[in-house]
């Protein structure tokens, strides 16, 4: 195993988790969460942040039934039903805190 330390200051993850057709759980990706993700990448790289934010797609957050959901690290921070006018709020909090 190797180790090394993370390159960016801060890190996004937006849950793009897809659940099976008819499944009894919400998902994610039936409620925007990889088309936010993209808009997020997106604005974090026409806003200069490349290299010091990065937005990865996750998995389950276990928030399905708030989704979609993110987390902000380092600060640990847990977003429940984002939507994308909730986006330039949070490109300005990941601005202040680089
Ligand atoms: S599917 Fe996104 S939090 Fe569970």
């Amino acid at each position: 195993m190797l180790k090394f330390p993370v390159p960016f200051a801060t890190t996004v993850f937006v849950c793009t988790h897809k659940r099976p057709e008819g499944h009894p759980k919400p998902c994610c990706a039936d409620r925007g969460g990889a088309e936010l993700r993209e808009e997020l990448r997106q604005m974090v790289r026409s806003g200069g942040l490349e290299g010091k934010v990065r937005v990865f797609a996750s998995g389950c957050l276990g928030g399905c039934e708030q989704g979609p959901m993110a987390v902000k690290y380092p600060d640990g921070e847990l977003m429940m039903g984002v939507k994308p006018q909730d986006l330039p709020g949070i490109f300005e909090e990941l601005k202040g805190a680089e």
